[in-house]
Order: C-alpha cells, then structure tokens, then sequence
C-alpha cells in the first residue's frame, strides 16, 4: 500500500467538456470555457477582472509588471514561501524585502511590515498560507498610509475568507493556483484577480502579449498592436474547460476537503502539547478552505523520524518550505528585514499530511500511523 501526498480529484465532466471545446474549434485561450471560468471567478469571489492565467506564477508575474516594478524597487513578503512568490518580481528587478512569519498562522507578521518599508518600498504580499487569512485589515491600513500596493498570493486560498470576504477581493491584485495540489485544479493553471479597476484594462493587455487583442475582439479598436510590454499568460481553452468541471462542484469539493481537515484536527487534540506538537492556528477572522493540513513537531530531528516512520507504513508525508531567505537566489536577490527566527523554526519543524479528495476511506490509517509514529 501506498498513500501519496497528493493525488488530483476529477469530477467526472473534465473530459466532455474538452470535447466541446474541441467541438467548438476554440483550442486557444478566451473562448467559451474561458469566460465561464473567469465569470464565476467574479461573482464567486467579487473582484472587478478575473483572468485565467496557466499558473499562479505567471499570475504574480503579470502582478509584478502592473505594479510597475523596476530595478531596486522593494516587495515586502514573507520569507516561508514558495519561490514564485519572489521570483515574479525579482525577474524585473525588484529586490524581495523578507519579514518574519507570526508563530499562529505562519502568515507574514503584520507587525514587522512598518520597520520594513523604505522609500524605495512598492508593494506588500500577503500569502495566505494553507488557506488561512493574513491580518488583512492591518496589512490594508498600512499599505493605504505608505501609499503601496498589496498584493495576496492566495495560491492555496481558493474558497476561503476574512472576515466574511472571499481571500483574493482584499488585494490590489491577487493571485490563484489550479496546480493539481489545489482545492479546484487543471494540472497547472491560475488566475489573476484584479480588484484595483484603474489596473484591470492593463491587466487584458498584459496578458495578451503587450497587445490590445482583446480591445480589437470586442470591435473597439479597428487592428491590434503592440501596446506595452507584456507575454503569453493566456491559457487554452481546453485547460479552461478541465477547470470548468471543477469549478461546477467547487462547493462540493470544499466540503470534502473541510471534512478531512475537520478529521485531522479532531484525531490529535489530545496529543497536543505546544511547543512538542502543534495543530495549526485558525484565528477567529479567518474562514480556511480545508487546503492541506499539517503538524508542526519538536525539532528537525523529530519530524525526519516521523516522516521515516510514516514512509515505512506506506504513507507519504512531506515538508516545505526551504525559507527564501536562505536559499541560494534568496540571498542573492533579495535581503532580510529583522530576525527570522519563527520562520527558521517552522521550516524546521512542519510536516503536511496528505489531504486530498478520495482519501476518505484511508484517513483513519493515517491518522492511526501518525498517532503510533507520535507515542513513540
Ligand atoms: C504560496 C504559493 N505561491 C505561488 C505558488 C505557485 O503556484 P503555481 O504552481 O500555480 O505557479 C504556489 C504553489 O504551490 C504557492 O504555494
């Protein structure tokens, strides 16, 4: 037996809908399935432009280019992050400015962002780590004093809210993930949301190549050219009609996914015993979307054992991230603002257990090794 990490869920229509976009002799990217997925986007999340994009990476580099970064120009952002958070505007230049991360949530620290910002600061991001709301309300009132622009990469925050507001309508600009780890998937994929409405027609722009196409199609301009900078961040309409047969479901999926986290976090209250072993932290403002679970543990030693120990039984469990700030490029893009040591700490000390749908009838095995891994 083995128990993967992760293994993508499909609904059942994914590939009917492909055939009807290949029925239809729309293959590239703003056709039918496109429109469909970016209309639900708006109205599910309320942002002003929805623009499927094929990763969220590409999603934050489209961000980093509407933010206007250029050389020198400072990002503040948590340093417990995957690459791309960074990487996106590293690419034009930017310098990636890393706060520490608070010890509940794993989110950036609020309270750091203020002795981070200088005069060259242009934007923060707020990545909203496994689904759980960053303190948006603080991060949006100093933006607003700094005059900066905020940008949530909501990767992994598909579904869930702030107080009571869906996480990707707080931002300027925010970013999803339908990577095949996500809550609503395509293999690869993403979006950008755009919710600032003075960003949203350069945001079309941008995506099309740096070209107006989208303006010509609509009749309101006569032949379209080369406007701006921008690249192909356009994804088929055959990846947009996969993810359509996801985003059908959505409310399905989440209660799925809210029912195994639900599962997990029920089964090890009783061995919690901060700092030895920790659940995560849902602070009251934050609804979560059920996206991954995990256990924060002693130490490194403790966790390689765990998940040695886990391996053995069958089931893989696994680890991230390689804080930026000590990664090689990390070090060499971008600087630290202030101590690092809960983000040090955690990366050191998290494990994810696998959480996807259809793992149902094996949750309870996993949950048995993990406790029998934890006695021992
Ligand atoms: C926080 C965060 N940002 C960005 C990404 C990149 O997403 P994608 O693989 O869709 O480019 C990920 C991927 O897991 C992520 O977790």
């Amino acid at each position: 037996m083995w128990i993967p990490f992760n293994k993508p869920f499909l609904t059942g229509r994914e590939l009917e809908y492909i055939r009807q976009a290949h029925e239809a002799h729309h293959l590239s990217g703003d056709g039918a399935f496109t429109k469909r997925c970016q209309a639900w986007l708006e109205e599910s999340i309320g942002c002003t432009r929805a623009l499927l994009t094929h990763s969220c990476t590409a999603a934050l580099e489209m961000a980093a280019i509407l933010a206007d970064v250029g050389p020198g120009d400072e990002i503040i952002m948590p340093s417990f992050t995957f690459v791309s958070t960074a990487n996106a505007f590293v690419l034009r230049g930017g310098v990636p400015v890393f706060v520490d991360v608070r010890e509940d949530t794993l989110n950036i620290d609020e309270s750091r962002i203020e002795g981070a910002i200088t005069a060259r600061t242009k934007a923060i991001v707020a990545v909203h780590y496994a689904g759980v709301a960053c303190e948006m309300a603080t991060i949006r009132d100093l933006a607003a004093r700094h005059g900066l622009l905020v940008i949530e990469d909501a990767a992994q925050a598909i579904g869930a809210a702030y107080r009571g507001k869906p996480l990707g309508s707080l931002g300027h600009l925010a970013a999803l993930s339908f990577h095949e780890t996500k809550n609503l998937i395509s293999g690869e994929g993403g979006a950008l949301l755009v919710n600032a409405t003075e960003l949203a027609a350069r945001a079309e722009i941008v995506r099309e190549k740096g070209t107006n196409r989208g303006a010509f199609f609509r009749g309101e301009v006569d032949k379209y050219t080369w406007v701006d900078v921008g690249s192909s961040f356009l994804p088929s309409d055959i990846l947009a009609a996969f993810l359509w047969a996801q985003m059908e479901q959505a409310e399905s999926l989440a209660q799925r996914r809210r029912a195994l986290w639900d599962n997990y976090h029920r089964a090890f209250a009783d061995l919690e015993r901060p700092p030895h072993l920790r659940r995560p932290i849902v602070p009251r403002d934050a609804t979560p979307n059920g996206h991954g679970y995990y256990l924060l543990l002693a130490d490194l030693d403790q966790r390689q054992e765990f998940i040695a120990a886990l391996r053995r039984d069958g089931v893989n469990a696994v680890f991230h991230y390689v804080p930026l700030h000590s990664s090689p490029a990390g070090r060499k893009f971008g600087r630290s603002s202030g101590p690092m040591s809960v983000t040090d700490s955690v990366a050191e000390r998290l494990v994810r257990l696998p959480s996807w749908i259809g793992l149902e009838p094996q949750q309870d095995y996993v949950i048995e090794r993990c406790r029998h891994a934890l006695r021992r």
